[in-house]
This record gives structure tokens, sequence and C-alpha cells, in this order.
């Protein structure tokens, strides 16, 4: 029997402990041997819980405890969960994750540990939420070159914009039923302003190009300032508005995270609510999508158990790290890409000394083909409220 701890009891710490649960024949069908879950670590209390009886609060129990082969952590954030999965490893236990802040800031100090240690740190859960995208990356396209990858990458962001969109609801109502539906971060700053995506490129891209991309040096615009306005606009036009992570292979990668316009003939136009897709160009397959619930604790946890069945079958194999964190990666920028861009205006510019006198309040408007350069100056220049890609 294998024995695994959860860290963490929150959305997808509980929906761990329900999957192992409810699903718990089969997992040990398709392992050789049946999953105990032995401990639940949180400060909280939860006496009504149905796994109250395996609470505990000090780490050390699970730490020395050497019946434990795999520690789930889903504490978020990058203090104790860091403490916590560098002290676990140092006691020879496998880590599964679905912190995608640990694994983006983490990785040069995590990685050649459990490799030292020949442990697992597995983090599918980390990008897409239940969507298998870390092990197609990492496994099954291996044998290409990876020349693009973008996505989208947020749950909460994509739910609001489409209960925006197609309900009509305002910004902070959408976030709160997102909030309410498991979908968010605990600070929802993250999610509305690019952070979220912005780690789970630089997860994505860090694998792609096998380099550690240091994912504050990435250019990173969020959602908050859409309006219902920008999103009546785009769909007048057959577009819908999508925060998506990009990245584009070089010597230096182009790597942002932003808003789109996605045109209707565009296969990332139907991705509604929390799902999430993504689509990686190689050189040998081409082009593929992966499609599926980004976000929430029963796809997520998906995931995370399917690292701890790999992490039980392969506990005595070597271990290799997903990229190499030696080298490091800070985005330079983005100089090759070259876009149409729609840009909206709160008061009417004033262009080479013409004020414009007519056309109310504001002006939104779409450019032709321009470089970042390009339109960061156009934008100062027009006093620009919100400009974005508008993808052909
Ligand atoms: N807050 C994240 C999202 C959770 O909305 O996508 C899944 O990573």
């Amino acid at each position: 029997m294998a024995n695994v701890a959860i860290m963490g009891f929150g959305t997808i710490g509980f929906g761990t402990a329900e999957v192992l649960t409810k699903n718990s024949d089969i997992i040990a069908k398709r392992i050789g041997e049946p999953v105990n879950l032995k401990y639940i670590l949180d400060i909280r209390d939860f006496p009504d819980s149905p796994y109250a009886s395996k609470l505990i609060k000090d780490f050390a129990i699970i730490e020395n405890d050497p019946e434990i082969d795999v520690v789930v952590e889903c504490i978020g954030g990058t203090g104790v969960s860091r403490d916590f999965t560098l002290r676990a490893i140092k006691a020879g236990k496998s880590v599964v994750t679905s912190n995608k802040a640990l694994v983006a800031k983490c990785a040069p100090e995590i990685f050649p540990l459990a490799v030292e240690k020949n442990v697992s740190y597995l983090f599918e859960a980390s990008v897409g939420g239940g969507i298998p995208i870390i092990h197609p990356l990492t496994q099954c396209l291996a044998a290409n070159n990876i020349n693009d990858i973008m996505g989208i990458l947020n749950g909460t962001c994509n739910y609001i914009l489409t209960q925006m969109s197609q309900k009509d609801l305002d910004f902070d109502v959408a976030l709160k039923q997102a909030q309410k539906l498991g979908y968010a971060e605990a600070d929802p700053t993250d999610d509305v302003e690019g952070i979220d995506t912005a780690r789970k490129i630089a997860i994505l891209c860090s694998i792609c190009f096998n380099r550690h991309v240091i994912s504050e040096s990435i250019p990173c615009k969020g959602i908050s300032k859409i309006t219902k306005d920008d999103l009546a606009f785009a769909s007048c036009e057959n577009y819908a508005i999508r925060l998506l992570g990009r990245g584009v292979s070089g010597e230096n990668p182009a790597i942002f995270v932003s808003p789109h316009f996605v045109p209707s003939t565009n296969p990332l136009y139907g991705v509604n609510d929390a799902f999430n897709s993504i689509f990686v160009d190689c050189d040998m397959l081409g082009t593929s999508m992966f499609y599926g619930k980004g976000a929430g604790d029963l796809p997520t946890a998906s995931a995370v158990v399917s690292d701890v069945i790999e992490a039980i079958v392969k506990k005595a194999l070597p271990k290799k790290a997903a990229w190499d964190t030696q080298n490091t990666y800070s985005v330079k920028g983005q100089s090759d890409f070259v876009s149409r861009y729609y840009v909206r205006c709160s008061s009417l510019p004033t262009i080479d000394g013409i004020k414009l006198l007519s056309g109310g309040n504001g002006i939104a408007f779409i450019t032709l083909p321009m470089s970042v350069e390009e339109i960061e100056a156009l934008s100062s220049k027009v006093n620009a409220e919100i400009y974005m890609p508008v993808m052909d």
C-alpha cells in the first residue's frame, strides 16, 4: 500500500481527497496497490469534514513518517509551501503540486534537489487545471522543436469575459461568481492582472525552450480595464476578447500576456467560461490543440492524482528535471511581434496638433499591423485607455 499526505485543505486539497476516495478502486488497479490518504495538513479546523480524522497541523508528522511516499502540496504561494516542499524532498518523499507560483519561481531550487534525492516533483495541475499539457510537452512532443505556444490559461478571466459578453454581467459580479465557483486565486488580482497567466506561460515556455523563464520578466496585461463597450465592439466585428499567454521561439523568445481580439474563425473564439485551451506549433507534428476545464476542484484534482499515480509507479526509476534550470531567461521584449491592434481612448485625442472635435466621449479603432514599439508610441500619443492585439 502507498501512503499519501495532502498539504492545504482548500479547493484543490479537498478535490484531491475526493478523487483519491471516490476513484480508489480504479486508482489501485492502475498502480497495482491501493493508495491510502493518511494525513491532511492544514492550520484550520474542519470538524464537519468527512476527512476530519485525517487532519493534522504539524508538518513534522508527515516529514518524519517513513510510510509517506507522496506529498501533495496545495498550500499555494511561495512561503510555507516552498519550505515544506524542500523538507519533504529532503526526507525522500515525492511531491506533487498544483502550485504554479512555486514552480515558476522556485524550480531552480527544487528540481535539482528532487533529482539528487531521486524523487519525483510533478506539476501537471499547475497549468491548464485538468488538461494534460505538461506531460504532452515533456514526453509526447519530445521529438519536436516547438515553434510557438499560445493559450487561454486562466479560467477566472475567461469566465469573467464570457459572462460579461454573453450575460451582460458587470466585471465585479462575474468575478464574485468565479470566486464562488472556486476558480479564482486567494488574491484574485493574480488572475485579473494576468500574473497567474504569466506564471503558467513561463512554465510552458521553460519546457518548450528548455530554459528557466523568469515569470516576473514577462510583459503582462490583464483584463481589469476591459469594459462592456470593448466586448460589444469586438462582438460587432465578429471577435471575442480572450486573455492569452504566448511564447514564440527564437534566440530571445518573445513571451507575453495580453487580452486579444480573437476572430470567430479561430478555435479559441469558442473557448468559454472556465475552460482553457492551448495551441502548440511544432516542427514535426505541426499544430495541436488541448482543451478542457482549466480550474475547479475535481478537474484540477484529476491532474494532481494522475501525478500521484505516476510518482508511485515510477518510484524506482531515475529522475530528470523538466527543463535546464541553470539556463535562466529574462524576457527581452517582443521585438519581432507585429499585429493589428484594437485601441480605445477615453477622450478624443490630439493627433499631430489636430484636435478631433466630434464623436462622443471616447473613440475606439483598429490599427494597421505595427510593431510593439509603434503601438506603444501611438498609445501614448492618443492617450489610449487600453490596447490589445487583433488576431487574423
Ligand atoms: N485561478 C486559476 C484560474 C486557477 O482561474 O485559472 C487554476 O490555475
